[in-house]
């Protein structure tokens, strides 16, 4: 089976959140299954200058428009096609905003012909290429099933995937737009592209895809309702039959303690002791006093959406009951000032670096006691089951993927030892101190604590059974 992968990032080459880690693992995970995993990127300076001189593999005179070619490389060891569209993405910034901050006035136009792409590689327009399905990620893709339904190439048309990272972003735009994305006028209705009198990309992959994914079986839940849905639960309802959770993996290769080179000090389950010279290199990294007290962290978004509002405004009592924090996050401009007076406030007990920074998030992870995870919706989330690997304890509001993922060490688990973390479930400084005091008790119980470490670490959370639900459901498409 040959499956193209859609996507507007991928790890190693482009990330700037758990898609790209998604994005990236999956191909390998596939390959187990028989599947092979083609990924079409868009072509940012940072992919172009990974891929080097490339072989062209297709050109389009106008492809929404602007001259484009499709390059091929590999990521990893899978089958890499990159859009090469020099209008569209040679240019500094992120993949989504502007040096300023601000979303690109032609996200619309860019993502569009990134659609447009994958649907002629998947309906036979571009020569030697075909796929059984085509597996569109988040909203960036997402209009590549509707081109499918409505405009396909002159060949055999793939099935279509779409799968739900975050369905807070939903790429909408006004309806002045429709007119250049070159589908028929038929699509232009509520069980296609139009979305609230406007352009839903979405949406209108939500209406055309064969199937609908999302990265959990609760967050897959949870979208049926308005609080989640986002405006889109009353689609979701309507294809509820179509819907399913399937939670994310962690890429061993890339999160295993025993081999990472970002550790000073490398060790496994059987090795946990000697997690402690990391836990002094974090403290001299975020300027932190050396301490055996716990020691929290944060790496996060620093956004809404991740509750990091409510940890900024729990900080002070954070200090006050004997925890120290490092913070590693960025985001709103508002909460990186807030964590950046907090160290200030508590210079020796809490440490920021406000920033991104991929090899300090595996030290955070391999040195500190327990993360925070205190989020007010969770698709899945990755850096609990980072944690998990790294004897991080995680901490975690009880949502989404944080609650299928994470056993709450309530007295009954404790009991039956399966607790591999704590859950809370009010959003509220008030609920996130409950969680954080239980976690210190549990902390000055060493052996309890070492053995709910352990037990995380052993948690199977790689891709091979999540692999397997996704090569199932590619299999059992209408
Ligand atoms: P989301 O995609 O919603 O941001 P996830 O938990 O799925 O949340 O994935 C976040 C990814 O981004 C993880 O790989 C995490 O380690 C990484 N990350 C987040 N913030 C930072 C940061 N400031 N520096 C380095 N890595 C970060
Ligand atoms: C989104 C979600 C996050 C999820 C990630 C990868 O960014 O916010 O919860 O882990 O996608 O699926």
């Amino acid at each position: 089976m040959k499956v193209l992968s859609l996507a507007s990032e991928a790890y190693p080459l482009v990330k700037t959140g758990g898609l790209a880690d998604v994005v990236g693992a999956l191909p390998a995970a596939l390959a187990a299954h028989g599947i092979e995993t083609t990924t079409l990127l868009p072509g940012y300076p940072a992919v172009l200058k990974t891929l080097g001189r490339a072989r062209v593999v297709h050109r389009w005179p106008a492809l929404l428009g602007t001259p484009a070619r499709l390059l091929a490389g590999k990521l990893g060891a899978q089958p890499l096609l990159v859009l090469e569209a020099p209008e569209l993405f040679t240019r500094d910034g992120g993949p989504y905003v502007a040096p300023s901050g601000q979303d690109w006035p032609d996200n619309w136009r860019r993502f569009a012909a990134l659609a447009r792409a994958g649907a002629d590689l998947a309906s036979g327009a571009v020569a030697g290429h075909r796929y059984d399905v085509l597996h569109a990620h988040d909203w960036q893709a997402g209009l590549a099933p509707a081109y499918l339904r409505y405009a396909p190439g002159p060949g055999p048309v793939a099935k279509s995937v779409v799968t739900i990272h975050n369905i807070a972003f939903q790429g909408r735009f006004d309806a002045d737009i429709f007119p250049h994305l070159g589908l028929p006028a038929a699509a232009f209705a509520i069980d296609g592209v139009e979305y609230y009198g406007g352009v839903g990309f979405l949406k209108g992959g939500l209406e055309s895809a064969d199937a609908i994914t999302t990265v959990s079986p609760t967050y897959a839940q949870e979208i049926h309702a308005p609080e989640f849905g986002m405006g889109l639960e009353g689609l979701i309802a309507a294809r509820a039959d179509r819907v399913t959770g399937i939670v994310n993996g962690i890429d061993p290769a890339i999160w295993n303690p025993d081999t990472d080179a970002a550790l000073p000090a490398r060790y496994s389950v059987r090795t946990l002791p000697r997690r402690v010279a990391n836990k002094r290199a974090v403290e001299s990294t975020f300027g932190l006093d050396r301490g055996d007290g716990p020691l929290f962290c944060v790496v996060s978004r620093l956004t809404w959406q991740k509750g990091m509002d409510v940890l900024a405004d729990s900080i002070d009592a954070i200090v006050a009951a004997g925890g120290r924090l490092a913070v590693l996050g960025s985001g709103d401009g508002a909460l990186e000032q807030a964590f950046y007076l907090a160290g200030e406030r508590h210079a020796g007990s809490v440490g920021v670096r406000i920033g991104y920074d991929e090899p300090l998030s595996h030290l955070v992870q391999g040195g500190s006691d327990a993360i925070l995870i205190p989020s007010r919706f969770e698709p899945c989330g990755l850096t609990q089951l980072y944690g998990l690997a790294y004897g991080c304890v995680p901490v975690v509001a009880r949502t989404g993927g944080l609650a299928d993922t994470i056993i709450d060490a309530n007295v009954a688990a404790i009991d039956a030892e399966v607790a591999t973390g704590v859950q809370f479930s009010a959003v509220t400084p008030a609920g996130l101190m409950g969680a954080i005091h239980r976690t210190i008790a549990l902390y000055r119980r060493p052996e309890r604590w070492s053995a709910m470490q352990r037990r995380g670490m052993r948690a199977d959370f790689s891709w091979a059974s999540s692999g397997e639900a996704y090569a199932r459901l590619y299999g059992g498409l209408p």
